[in-house]
């Protein structure tokens, strides 16, 4: 039932490109397997190098570093199939011996939230069902824990026939390192059923990695299937590895144990399945590949620099316990939160939301790592490709919306490091730090009190995003733990919000400015929200002082902010500059938090005025150039009237077909081009705000209850 209504949606937009079918749309990048900061694998699309969107004849790559890294890597994965003696590629573009094996032929590719679908057809005798999931499961923390991905391929004959079928998958030693000197090892091990070629770089240095690549110095790969009479395996060189298959349709159940440079003679791990005389009943193979860290991050926290667990070893006593576990419960993990997200989406925005929010699920929980233990979890999370720091909290910020919406206590998770760290005193300033430490999995803090200097918009976001959980979770407790220091941030907004120094935004790539509006908005909305918290905690004298500060300051903000002369009126990107505009996403938060501080008027001055300056695909960020935040879209659809809302939606799910770059979701792109602008925003999880309509849901309609609101003030006379 659930899966027969999301087929309808889907097929309707089938669209045809080289072939193949792609639905909801062909995006710029497929994730293959994406699921926590390493392991971040995709095909790229769009692009001179891009794959257009077909699985056989190119590599999947490690995104960013594939295509904007030091290193142009690849993550070597390799899928071949022989029917009735003739062997074909499936996927990948393996050279054995000079000669490559013809290409199946792609007919269709399909995405959700969790899962890539690609359906080909072997010379009109056999259909392949080629599917990678990387299981999304937001209320289930064990089973998100588990750093993993699926891929099964089912096989059928569709002539009436029955034919000989054997199939084979192989990963290279590519995934242990991005640097193709490094020294890979490996082993081969069947557990209870389940056989693994384990690999790892040979020099295990914990808590190093690459960047901008996004690869870990430590940690064990797994790549695993069932142990049944009908496999055979084999390590070792690629050419011989696979000319093995296509010359004898099996392996010979070997292993080279001369360890060595991941390029010298590149060492793969391979499997095959002989399927026998298959008929119109599909025999389908699992696979599994697993990254496996004993320890994820370092952390200092309210105990100094220690090394945080992940949380799989919380519940899993070994690694291949893990990989067991994981390999038998594909049908478990399968759906639930993809039939959730398609219909919700559909409900809330439309075919178009669909197709933007299925996209952006597991670039989004790819990003982030649950740590710590399963009594004192931590959600940490990686700003990939951008700069590589931790818990930055103006991306934690954007990407709260899909936290907020699937699970609220993962908000929590997200910010406790932040909480920790800042509240044992180790960052000596008076203001909210930007980020946990420069470079992920180091969230060494910066005791200092050192790092990128965005005072106003780190302390709006902590406030922001600590009563949307609390709200949500009904957890006061948590707002009474984090008081004085919310107290603390709440009067730099005091003294800063209503007129901002030059400074910068989130939107750092934009340069500094001083009295940006929507800077200066949030902040005015962060004081009321601490107003609310002052509230829900009991400290009345505060509530009402915060109340009548962010009130005065919101009248005086309307009369700085809105450029009333302007055909149509519309809110300026800076005080004093009236031909100037911008999104003015932080409005959202006074809709998130059931704040009705800003007028009506507001809010329907902007949906009126975006219209007007739309280009292709979408609404430009500001006045400075013609580059939009597709997060920031989101956030303002969200807000807006819904044929304002549609326009927003529509257009960025054109994007998404039509991007010619080949950058996983890139949040930061040209609207009249539709190309990606300069500068690394790759699978960054600032997608999750593509939820930010979703999390509206549970928004209170008025946070506490009884509050008079400010006079509007009439700006469209
Ligand atoms: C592949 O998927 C399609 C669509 O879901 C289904 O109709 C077909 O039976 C599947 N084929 C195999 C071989 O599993
Ligand atoms: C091991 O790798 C680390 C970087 O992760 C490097 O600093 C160290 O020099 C390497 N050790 C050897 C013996 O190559
Ligand atoms: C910011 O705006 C205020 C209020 O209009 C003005 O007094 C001040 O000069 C502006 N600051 C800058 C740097 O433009
Ligand atoms: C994607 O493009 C195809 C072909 O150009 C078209 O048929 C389809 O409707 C488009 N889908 C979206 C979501 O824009």
């Amino acid at each position: 039932m659930k899966s027969q209504i999301l087929a309808i949606c889907i097929a309707a937009l089938a669209s045809h490109v080289s072939g193949s079918t792609f639905s909801p749309a062909r995006p710029p990048a497929i994730p293959l397997a994406v699921k926590s900061p390493y392991m971040n694998t995709w095909l790229e699309v769009g692009g001179d190098g891009g794959s257009g969107g077909v699985l056989p004849g190119h590599w999947p790559g490690p995104q960013p570093g594939s295509v904007a890294g030091t290193s142009g890597s690849v993550t070597g994965w390799t899928g071949l199939i022989k029917v009735d003696g003739t062997s074909y590629t499936w996927m990948g573009e393996p050279n054995v011996n000079g000669v490559s094996p013809q290409s199946v032929t792609q007919e269709s590719f399909e995405y959700t939230s969790s899962r890539s679908t690609f359906i080909m057809n072997v010379n009109g005798k056999v259909s392949m069902n080629v599917t990678f999931v990387s299981p999304v499961t937001p209320d289930d923390l064990r089973r998100q824990s588990v750093i993993g991905t699926y891929l099964s391929v089912s096989v059928a004959a569709t002539d009436g026939r029955t034919h000989s079928v054997q199939l084979y998958a192989d990963t290279s030693a590519e995934w242990t390192s991005i640097h193709n000197s490094d020294v890979a090892q490996w082993s081969y091990k069947v557990n209870n059923g389940v056989a693994s070629h384990q690999s790892w770089r040979q020099n295990q240095s914990e808590f190093n990695a690459d960047y901008p690549d996004d690869a870990a110095h430590w940690g064990h790969w797994y790549w695993s299937t069932a142990a049944t009479s009908s496999m055979t395996y084999q390590s070792g060189q690629d050419t011989t590895v696979r000319q093995n298959f296509l010359s004898n349709g099996a392996l010979p159940n070997s292993q080279d144990s001369n360890y060595r440079a991941i390029s010298e003679d590149w060492p793969v791990f391979a499997f095959a399945n002989s399927l026998g005389n298959v008929g119109q009943t599909p025999v389908t193979t699992l696979y599994t590949i697993v990254h496996a860290q004993q320890n994820t991050v370092y952390f200092n926290g309210a105990s100094g620099n220690v090394p945080v667990p992940s949380l799989w070893t919380s519940y899993w006593s070994s690694e291949l316990a893990m990989v067991n576990f994981f390999y038998n419960d594909w049908h478990n993990t399968l759906g639930n939160w993809d039939y959730k997200y398609a219909t919700e989406s559909l409900a809330a925005g439309g075919q178009d939301y669909l197709t933007i929010t299925t996209l952006s699920a597991r670039q989004a929980f790819g990003a982030v790592q649950l740590c710590g233990t399963a009594e004192k979890p931590y959600l940490f999370l990686k700003e990939i490709s951008s700069d590589g720091n931790v818990q930055t909290v103006d991306v934690m910020f954007p990407a709260m919306p899909i936290f907020l919406y699937s699970n609220p206590i993962l908000v929590k998770y997200l910010l406790d490091p932040l909480f920790e760290n800042q509240e044992a005193g180790q960052f000596p300033q008076k203001y909210a730090m930007h980020d946990l430490g420069s470079s992920y999995p180091r969230a060494i803090g910066h005791p200092t009190g050192d790092g990128e200097y965005m005072p106003l918009e780190e302390c709006g976001n902590m406030i922001i995003m600590t009563l949307a959980y609390a709200q949500r979770a009904n957890d006061n407790n948590y707002l009474s733990q984090h008081y004085d220091i919310l107290s603390q941030w709440t009067g730099y907004l005091v003294d800063e919000a209503l007129i901002p120094a030059n400074q910068l935004s989130t939107d750092d790539f934009q340069g500094q400015l001083a009295n940006q509006t929507n800077l200066a908005l949030k902040g005015i909305i962060a004081i009321e929200a601490m107003a609310v918290i002052a509230e829900l905690t009991g400290n009345s004298a505060d509530a009402s002082n915060y109340h009548n500060i962010a009130t005065s300051y919101i009248s005086k903000w309307q009369g700085l902010a809105v450029v009333s002369s302007a055909s149509p009126p519309h809110t300026s990107l800076a005080y004093n500059d009236d031909s100037s505009h911008g999104l003015l996403y932080n409005l959202y938060a006074d809709k998130l938090l059931g704040l009705n501080l800003v007028p009506q008027s507001i809010y329907d001055m902007q949906s009126k005025f975006y219209a007007t300056v739309s280009q292709t695909y979408g609404v430009p960020l500001d006045t400075r150039d013609m580059c939009t935040k597709s997060d920031w879209e989101m956030w303002c659809a969200s807000i807006a009237s819904s044929s304002t809302q549609q326009m927003f939606i529509s257009k960025l799910a054109t994007w998404i077909n039509e991007t010619s770059t080949n950058r996983a979701f890139t949040d930061l792109y040209d609207t009249q081009t539709g190309g990606f602008v300069d500068g690394p925003f790759i699978s960054r999880p600032v997608v999750g705000g593509h939820f930010a309509l979703l999390a509206l849901n549970d928004a209170p309609a008025n946070a506490v209850g009884k509050r008079t609101n400010v006079v509007e003030k009439n700006f469209e006379a």
